[in-house]
């Protein structure tokens, strides 16, 4: 595990990189700008690692995290929780990011680039779990996300676990998702070097 150097930081155990440390530097030269908003590491990655470091995964788990961006809490489970994980985004801009974090965190991570609203029923059922933050921030994104849960819940995936820091968009699925799925919102705060508030959208699929 690198430790945490000036250029460096670690919350939930997971270490990222600072933008000033010379590998970000040396990435960010060389490789194309993100889009959809894959540009950085987002808070609700923390609200995701808070619920799961309470609410530990079934050892082992298949994981596919959607909309990943940098990949943190995909580290996260790979790290803490012994799961197979797989990092899906639409934006292959994102993976090297993943990379880097992913060596300096000393865990595989399966990447994927896909666009998660045309990921089949067949293609959900080879995980048991799906995990994602911050991936419903356009109107158009609601209806598209809230299929892709019902396509989960149809492939028998055992749980979707969605941090949002309460962006409409997403409460529109939640509130479906709670109608539809019997799910839960949970609010949540955590604090790292800065706080981080948002709920988390559980879908059990017993
Ligand atoms: C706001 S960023 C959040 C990134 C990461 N989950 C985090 O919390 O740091 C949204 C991410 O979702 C990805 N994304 C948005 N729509 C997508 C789609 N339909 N399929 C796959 N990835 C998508 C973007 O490329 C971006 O990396």
């Amino acid at each position: 595990m690198s430790a945490p150097t000036p250029h460096s930081q670690q919350f939930y155990g997971v270490t990222s990189l600072l933008a000033a440390h010379p590998d970000m530097r040396r990435l960010k030269r060389r490789t194309a700008a993100t889009h959809l908003h894959g540009n950085k590491l987002w808070g609700s990655a923390y609200l995701l690692m808070d619920y799961l470091q309470e609410n530990p995964l079934p050892l082992g788990s298949r994981v596919l995290e959607l909309g990943c961006g940098w990949g943190l809490a995909s580290i996260y489970c790979a790290k803490y929780q012994q799961a197979a994980v797989t990092a899906l985004d639409a934006d292959p801009a994102v993976f090297p990011y993943l990379s880097l974090l992913a060596e300096h965190n000393q865990v595989t991570i399966n990447t994927l680039t896909a666009d998660f609203t045309a990921f089949s029923t067949e293609e959900l059922g080879a995980y048991d779990i799906i995990i994602a933050s911050d991936i419903c921030f356009w109107d158009e994104m609601s209806e598209t996300l809230f299929n892709l849960i019902d396509r989960a819940v149809n492939a028998g995936v055992k749980q979707i676990i969605i941090a949002d820091p309460h962006r409409p968009p997403f409460i529109d699925v939640a509130e479906a998702c709670i109608d539809e799925f019997f799910a839960e919102l949970l609010p949540r705060e955590v604090t790292t070097n800065r706080r981080h508030r948002g709920s988390i959208l559980l879908i059990e699929n017993a």
